[in-house]
């Protein structure tokens, strides 16, 4: 008798701690950075959380994708990093969740007004300027001159040796296409690309995909966010970054909430712990050279500063806003991606 009770309640106890763990239970993750900083971010997360995270990595412009692709039936909860304009996009079509984290009062004014002016529908995580990497070794050896602006992209004796995303995919591409549109004007930045359209040898998905192919001697030069670009030279490869002449945009890589989102809770939690100093000053750690949103967050010495850099005053409501970037993303497809190599 006593062994039946002693039992039962052996029994009962384990499964309220099998409850208990399930109740902290799950995170639906996509993680639009480099894969290296999104594995990091979900092992601290599950050290620091009983909470066990389903992570997907994409580029952003996928991202939104699967975000809207979902919106009837969200499977995904959250959606950490990536580049700014289609947070916002997915914000204006009100596929995420309003929600003021605590957290807001400690960020830079660029990460506050991300969520301000979305109507707290995503925030900053961190921002970059856009730039490129070339393989210093391949342009000494084929005698290149370096190129230190926009237009010296577009040398004849560049053909075929860069490489830039596909704006459809990438944030990247999206940053670097809605940026030469503000330096340039539309038309003049789409004739642009048809001439630089002549020295790509490849679209790729990725955004940092190119300046990798640089490092490792499969192209000459990269167009991607300057902090991959040193990130490659951290790496210990040949790779020297530019900051554009004429001028040039930047991200502000965001964060949301699925509207609708299953693990609401379990959302909220990531959201307040990714934008802690201690969490983003560890992004270093994995090569992940962005300046943080976070005003007490660690600067890595890596990062490119804005200081130093001649920045646009990137227009982030036009640019994601939902019928803009769709036009620019058809307009590319019909006048760049239809005839590209
Ligand atoms: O690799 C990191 C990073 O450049 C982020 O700073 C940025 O938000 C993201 O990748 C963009 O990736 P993609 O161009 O593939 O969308």
């Amino acid at each position: 008798m006593r062994l039946k009770l002693l039992s039962t309640l052996l029994f009962a106890g384990a499964s309220l701690a099998a409850g208990s763990a399930m109740a902290a239970g799950e995170l639906n993750l996509i993680c639009a950075a480099d894969v290296v900083i999104c594995e990091q971010m979900k092992g601290d997360f599950e050290k620091a959380h009983d909470i066990k995270v389903n992570m997907v990595r994409m580029s952003s412009g996928e991202a939104y994708a699967k975000i809207r692709a979902e919106a009837r039936n969200p499977k995904t909860d959250l959606w950490w990093a990536g580049t700014g304009d289609p947070h916002l996009q997915a914000a204006s079509e009100g596929l995420s969740a309003e929600y003021k984290s605590p957290m807001l009062d400690q960020l830079q004014d660029w990460a506050r007004k991300q969520a301000e002016s979305s109507g707290f529908r995503t925030v900053g995580v961190y921002a970059g300027a856009l730039g490129w990497g070339y393989n210093t070794e391949i342009f000494k050896r084929k005698g290149y001159k370096e190129p230190t602006c926009w237009a010296d992209l577009l040398a004849p004796e560049l053909k075929g040796e860069i490489q830039i995303a596909n704006p459809n995919s990438s944030g990247t591409a999206y940053t670097a296409l809605a940026s030469l549109v503000q330096i340039m004007g539309e038309d003049k930045a789409f004739e642009y690309l048809k001439s630089l359209n002549a020295n790509i040898s490849q679209y790729t998905k990725s955004g940092s995909a190119p300046v990798k192919a640089a490092a490792r001697g499969e192209t000459g030069l990269g167009i991607v966010f300057m902090h991959d670009a040193v990130a490659q030279t951290a790496e210990g490869f040949p790779v020297k970054t530019i900051a554009p002449c004429e001028g040039t945009g930047y991200e502000i890589g965001s964060m949301s909430i699925v509207k609708g989102a299953r693990n609401m809770a379990n959302a909220k939690t990531w959201y307040d712990w990714s934008l802690e100093p201690d969490v983003q000053s560890r992004m270093k750690d994995a090569k992940s050279f962005q300046l943080p949103s976070n005003k007490s967050a660690e600067i890595p010495k890596e990062a490119p500063r804005f200081e130093d850099i001649k920045l646009i005053d990137y227009d982030f409501k036009t640019y994601g806003d939902s019928d803009r970037r769709k036009a620019l993303l058809e307009r590319w497809d019909r006048e760049i991606g239809a005839v590209a190599n």
